[in-house]
């Protein structure tokens, strides 16, 4: 009888996991989004460009995949004989397939949006209803990406709706990311690992770092809020499911500071990385932050851990994700508006993480410290480290046993 039940267990859990296409996302997803900038401000020029730029600004190299067409790609109506999605013929006069071809002949991947709802956010056609036929005209398009909205759902009960978006994907053939984006409304990473590869854990974010943007009926969150707005979920996220905090607002107004740390965060915290500003007007700074091979190297981590939360003193937060082959990396985050020196004596700090099955004894194992942002060796774990923090700004430290 037990081996019965056994038997109809892993079939079961066999069933469900095959849901969604396997192995898209064993690290964080990296790519573009048009929104953050654009809105629906959107046309075949600007895809266009932002592929040249995202290749010929080394982003593409850094590892930047996905160029993701958000809210304002559709005409206002589905065509009235068949039903399908269609493209603003003003913005996409020579049709989606045209701008996905010049996308991949780059050699990136391209990617759509669309929304659970019966309509989209901005009020274009949502997919309610349509999940098989839209998940057919996307495979059709050859895109590789879906990044799928939670607007006018009254009603609608969200694991069954994104489930069935889900296997309206699976159904098409096609391996295409799903990117769930409800905001962490229905609690998506207690469900949907099985569904998608990544989902929104909070509202909009906002290019500032630590203020809240009230529209009225809702509000969007600056770098620090997204961060902090849910404490415990980090065992929810792994290769191929990840939490998602948002497009990133790096080059898209905050200062070099506030954009270095909003990027080690989005970094630290596994966070897919969505870029989110104008590729073809970047400055220095912008290009080199996005672009750092040792900050990316953190969050594609194979291991795919979330970091935690170790401390928070003096307006610093101190950050550890355990990376493979037993190593660490620590970030310090001022949140002050002033400098901070930080004097952290790892003997005081071991490891213990149950979630990544992490224990670490400073007194018994030794390491030595790269600052990954100076590129400098820094020591090793047997002295006390010391640093200054800038203001609204990071220093990131990556360990490794010596
Ligand atoms: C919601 C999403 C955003 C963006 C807009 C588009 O607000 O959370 O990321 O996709 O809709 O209308």
């Amino acid at each position: 009888m037990k081996k019965i039940l056994l038997l109809i267990a892993v079939t079961i859990t066999l069933f469900v996991k095959a849901q969604k296409f396997q192995n898209l996302a064993l690290t964080p997803p990296m790519g573009w989004n048009s929104w953050n900038t654009f809105a629906t401000n959107i046309n075949e020029k600007l895809v266009m460009e932002i592929a040249d730029d995202m290749v010929k600004s080394g982003m593409k190299d850094a590892g930047y995949t996905y160029l993701v067409l958000d809210d304002g790609w559709m005409a206002m109506e589905r065509d009235s004989i068949t039903g399908n999605l269609v493209p603003d013929p003003v913005k996409f006069p020579n049709g989606i397939k045209k701008v996905v071809d010049y996308v991949h002949a780059k050699g990136l991947k391209f990617g759509l949006y669309n929304c659970a709802g019966t309509k989209t956010c901005a009020g274009y056609p949502g997919t309610r209803g349509y999940e098989y036929q839209d998940a057919k005209q996307y495979a059709a398009w050859e895109i590789d990406y879906l990044k799928y909205d939670w607007c006018f759902t009254e009603g609608i009960n969200s694991k069954e709706a994104y489930t069935t978006m889900s296997k309206a994907i699976k159904a098409a053939k096609r391996p295409i990311i799903f990117s769930l984006c409800e905001w962490g409304t229905n609690s998506p990473w207690e469900w949907a690992a099985p569904v998608g590869q990544l989902w929104r854990i909070s509202g909009d974010i906002y290019n500032c770092f630590d203020c809240i943007k009230d529209w009225g009926t809702w509000k969007s969150l600056g770098v620090t809020h997204i961060i902090d707005s849910r404490k415990n979920i980090r065992q929810y996220a792994g290769p191929d499911h990840w939490n998602d905090f948002d497009m990133m607002e790096v080059g898209h107004g905050m200062s070099v500071n506030e954009d270095r740390a909003h990027f080690t965060m989005w970094c630290m915290l596994a966070s897919p990385l969505i870029a989110g500003n104008d590729l073809r007007h970047m400055t220095k700074e912008t290009i080199s932050i996005l672009t750092d091979k040792d900050v990316i190297a953190i969050n594609q981590d194979k291991r795919g851990v979330q970091a935690y939360l170790e401390q928070q003193q003096d307006s610093v937060d101190t950050w550890i994700k355990p990376l493979a082959d037993n190593e660490l990396a620590i970030c310090f985050m001022n949140r002050s508006q002033k400098p901070v020196t930080v004097s952290y004596n790892f003997q005081q700090h071991p490891v213990n993480d149950t979630v990544s099955n992490t224990v670490i004894d400073f007194a018994k194992t030794s390491f030595t410290i790269t600052d990954v942002w100076k590129k400098v060796k820094a020591g090793t774990t047997k002295k006390i480290f010391s640093a200054i923090v800038p203001p609204h700004d990071v220093v990131l430290l990556r360990l490794k046993p010596e």
